[in-house]
Order: structure tokens, then C-alpha cells, then sequence
């Protein structure tokens, strides 16, 4: 798919479909014509009416170079904000085009406003014509010979909105091709590599922690999910250091885990498939990298990967393994299907180590997180208010929701072991509550620290908002706005 701008009028646009998307408040575009204009405060009225419950498609009268309009209307869709619209009607008049044969399809964008909102049709156009095809004998390549036009007052300023949005959204669809893919493809070896392709291409820092320098470490939780595969476990820290020194040194933790059978304590093979997918934390902190080693943000940061496959062997660790980690604690492993935690511990404990002094992983972590929440908000909690907040706010600019869960000091009882410092699971209630205080034992002292349970967020078992099935992306481009506008986001 291609962009354009285009900064004449409408008489000499040129488009099979015009796409114009209507809100109550916001204008998006103005229409210098007469007839045309009629008909669109007569859908107005017929949307806000709810005379008018779908999309309104009708040809022009007197613009022979426009085939279609189609308007959408927010009214259309009341469960998400205007952004998320805009975004949703973009990726779909884009597929009614692209779907007809008519690949060059409009958006009047040409007020003040509009060009405010460049930016989230672009977006828009480019997550919601994502599919991952690699495998199809046929690949669909429904969007290749699309061109959005995109109808501007200034050509110059929507450039720069599409090139930013082109980052986002490549980086994001990367972190979906690599949550997608099998897993026996994207091995804890094969993060690495990612890792190391980004560092090369967008000039970050890498270094990788293979297993005997785990074993030198006592990376004791990466050591013990691992032992029971054929692929051995990894660590990868991936750094962006500013111009000017920084204060503040982010480290974004992710959950690397390519395949989650749950070890010895394995699961039902019921959607047994989707825990090719337990590596989305990992995929999102990288996918925030690529980001953020192009947009270059004034703080540092380093993300951090720790990668293994967890799988039942006769190397495997046991349900009443004790693992004793570097900080001290040990554990009593009553379950190995809870690992994600097991390896988080070893990062934050490294994340301390590198001197970080706010911290935020991002794990799909529990079940407990989508029976709680449901499929559109990412479990929340943390440490410290201000880093909470502004993760939220992050990911408001982008339509990725986050739900703050409660993190009492009350629930520890539930991770008490009679046998070890703390046991890896809690009782049956507050599972996603109980898994963030195990972290929270080998958060770094005075370390602002925020977690993210994306389990109910990083698949889409059906279409939503402009995504098709399958994975999200979720997280990589809040990530990457915490640090990118890192001032704005931590004020009050
Ligand atoms: N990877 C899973 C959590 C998960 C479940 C992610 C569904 C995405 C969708 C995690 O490792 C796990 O198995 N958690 C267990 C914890 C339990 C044993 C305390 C769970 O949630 O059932
Ligand atoms: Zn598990
Ligand atoms: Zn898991």
C-alpha cells in the first residue's frame, strides 16, 4: 500500500472511493460543494437520528473523477473514542475498496482538524490491512495495489504524520508476525536474532546471556523453564542510550516464553496452539525498540528479554522444585505451568542490576488477567502511582486500554509456602493480583516498577476495531510513547 497527499480541490480529486468519517464535534474535512454538502448534513442528521445504522455509500453527483463516497459516522460505533473510530473507518473503507477492485481510495482530511487526525487514518490503513499470509499457498494480497489518498491543507505536515505513523505501525505489525509464527520458528534463539537484527539496523546495544552464562549468573528461573526443552533459554538486553545523559533509565521487561505447554503440570490441548503466542511480551518490548531507536527519545532505555520454551522432558523441573535465586529469595515451583513469573524474577533481579530506576514488564501472564477483564484491557499494577498512570495515558494515545488491578500487601498470604521463601502460585481467587506480588519481590528497591498482564489482550480470537484475528501487536507502541513522550506522560 502506498500514501499520497493531495492538497487541490475536490473537483480534481481523483479516487474510486472518497472516504469521509463524521463526528458531533469534530470536522474533519470541508466540502466546497453544494449538492454534496446537502447530502452530508442530511447523513448527519440521519446517523445522530439512528435513521441511519450503517455506513451511507452512494455515487457523487456532478465529481466525474470520484466513483464512491462513503461516509461513516461515529454514532456508528459508541464503545470506543473518536480515535479508535477514525482508525476503524479507515481500515475499513480501505478493505471496501480494496474488496471492489477500487484501490485508490480518499480521505478528506482538509480542514484544521483533519489534518490533526492524518496520523490515525494511516494508522488505521496499515494495522487494519495486516494479515499474516506467510503460509498460504495463495498469499492474499488484497491492500497491495491500494493508494490512500490522503486530502490535506498541507501536504508537508500530513508527510510527517504518515512517516511517524509508518514507524508505529511496522514495528507493530512485526510484533504480530512474531506472535503469529510458530513456535517452532520463533525459538528463544530466534528472539535473539530479532534482537540482534534491530540493534544492527536502528544502532542500539545488545548482549545475549546464553545458558552457561546463565548458569554463571544463577539466572536460576530462565535455567529452570528451559531445562526440559531442546531449545535452551536465552537473556538479551537491547539498550538506547540518548544524546545527552538521562536520569531516568526505563528498562521494559518482556516475557519471552515461545512455548508454554506448562511444563510437567501440562495443559488441556484445548487452545493449547494460542501459547505459541506467550512470547507477546517480549515480541512487544522489542517491537517498542524498533520504535524507539527511530524516534529517539531524550531517556534511556534498554529492553529486556528473557526467553525460554517451557516444556515437559525428563530434564524438566518438577512441581516442588525449590529454585534459590541471586537476591536471596527462594521458591517453591507448586506449579510448573506458572513460569512466566519464575523468569520475570530473574529480569527484575537484572534489571536492578543495570541500574534502572523505573522498570515495566510485559507478560501474558495469567488467565486469571482475561477472566477478570475480558478481551479489551490489559491487567495493570505496580508500585508507583505516577509510572501507572502515565503507562495509561501512553496507551490512550493509541487505543490501547489499560485497567488498574488492586496490588494489597493482604494477598501475600496467598503466596506463602511452607517450604521456601514464597511458592509460585496463589490460591484460587486474585490470580492475576497474586502473580504481580510475586514480582513485586524481586523489584529493585526504590525502583518504579509497572506490570502488564496483556493475556487477555494479545490475541484476537475475531476481528475487532480495525484488527483481524490473531495477534495484536498490544503494548509495542504504548511502550514506545512512555519513552518517546516520557516529560508529558510521568506529569501530573
Ligand atoms: N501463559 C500462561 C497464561 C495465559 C493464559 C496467557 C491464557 C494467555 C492466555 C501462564 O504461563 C499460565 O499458564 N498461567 C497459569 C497460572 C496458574 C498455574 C497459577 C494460568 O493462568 O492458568
Ligand atoms: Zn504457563
Ligand atoms: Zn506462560
Amino acid at each position: 500500500m502506498k500514501f499520497e497527499t493531495y492538497e487541490g480541490n475536490l473537483q480534481d480529486l481523483h479516487a474510486d472511493v472518497l472516504v469521509l468519517i463524521m463526528d458531533s464535534q469534530n470536522e474533519l474535512f470541508q466540502l466546497e460543494d453544494e449538492a454534496l454538502q446537502e447530502r452530508v448534513a442530511g447523513a448527519q442528521a440521519q446517523f445522530t437520528g439512528g435513521k441511519l445504522s450503517r455506513e451511507l455509500t452512494f455515487a457523487p453527483k456532478g465529481l466525474d473523477n470520484i466513483d464512491t463516497v462513503v461516509i461513516y459516522h461515529s454514532d456508528l460505533e459508541k464503545n470506543y473514542g473518536f480515535w479508535e473510530n477514525i482508525k476503524t473507518f479507515a481500515a475499513r473503507g480501505l478493505r471496501l475498496g480494496a474488496e471492489t477492485a477500487r484501490p485508490r481510495v480518499a480521505f478528506a482530511l482538509n480542514s484544521e482538524a483533519g489534518l490533526e487526525h492524518v496520523g490515525k487514518v494511516v494508522e488505521g490503513a496499515l494495522l487494519g490491512s495486516y494479515s499474516f499470509e506467510k503460509y498460504r499457498q495463495k498469499p492474499r494480497k488484497l491492500f497491495e495495489d491500494c493508494v490512500a489518498v490522503i486530502w490535506t491543507q498541507s501536504a508537508e505536515k500530513a508527510r510527517e504524520q504518515i512517516e511517524r505513523a509508518e514507524i508505529l505501525c511496522h514495528a507493530t505489525n512485526a510484533t504480530r508476525d512474531l506472535v503469529n509464527e510458530s513456535a517452532a520458528v520463533i525459538t528463544p534463539a530466534a528472539l535473539v536474532r530479532k534482537a540482534q537484527d534491530l540493534a544492527a539496523s536502528h544502532n542500539l546495544q545488545v548482549e545475549v546471556w546464553d545458558q552457561a552464562r546463565l548458569t554463571q549468573e544463577r539466572m536460576v528461573g530462565l535455567l529452570a523453564v528451559g531445562a526440559g526443552s531442546e531449545h535452551p533459554p536465552f537473556m538479551v538486553s537491547l539498550s538506547y542510550q540518548p544524546e545527552a545523559p538521562s536520569d531516568v533509565h526505563l528498562v521494559l521487561l518482556g516475557k519471552g516464553v515461545t512455548f508454554d505447554t506448562g511444563g510437567i503440570s501440562i495443559k488441556p490441548a484445548d487452545k493449547m496452539h494460542l501459547m505459541r503466542g506467550d512470547m507477546a511480551g517480549a515480541a512487544a518490548v522489542l517491537g517498542a525498540m524498533e520504535i524507539i531507536g527511530q524516534l529517539k527519545p531524550s531517556i534511556r532505555v534498554t529492553a529486556l528479554v528473557v526467553a525460554a520454551e517451557n516444556s515437559p522432558d525428563g530434564k524438566s523441573m518438577r512441581p516442588g522444585d525449590i529454585l534459590s535465586y541471586r537476591n536471596g529469595k527462594s521458591v517453591h515451583v507448586e506449579n510448573t505451568d506458572a513460569e512466566g513469573r519464575l523468569i520475570l524474577a530473574d529480569g527484575l533481579i537484572h534489571a536492578g542490576d543495570i541500574g534502572a530506576t523505573h522498570i515495566v514488564d510485559v507478560a501474558t501472564l495469567t488467565g486469571a488477567a482475561v477472566r477478570a477483564l475480558g478481551y479489551s484491557f490489559t491487567g495493570l499494577m505496580g508500585n508507583n502511582r505516577t509510572l501507572i498512570n502515565a503507562v495509561t495515558r501512553a496507551g490512550g494515545n493509541h487505543g490501547e486500554a489499560y485497567w488498574k488491578l488492586p496490588l494489597p500487601a493482604e494477598y501475600k498470604e496467598y503466596i506463602k509456602s511452607s517450604v521456601a521463601d514464597i511458592n509460585n502460585i496463589g490460591g484460587p481467587v486474585a490470580g492475576a493480583t497474586t502473580a504481580a506480588l510475586f514480582l513485586q519481590e524481586f523489584v529493585p528497591e526504590r525502583t518504579a516498577w509497572a506490570h502488564l498482564d496483556i493475556a487477555p489482550t494479545f490475541w484476537k480470537e475475531k476481528p475487532w476495531k480495525y484488527f483481524g484475528e490473531g495477534a495484536s501487536g498490544v503494548a509495542a507502541r504504548t511502550l514506545a510513547d512512555l519513552a518517546v513522550n516520557w516529560a508529558e506522560n510521568t506529569a501530573r
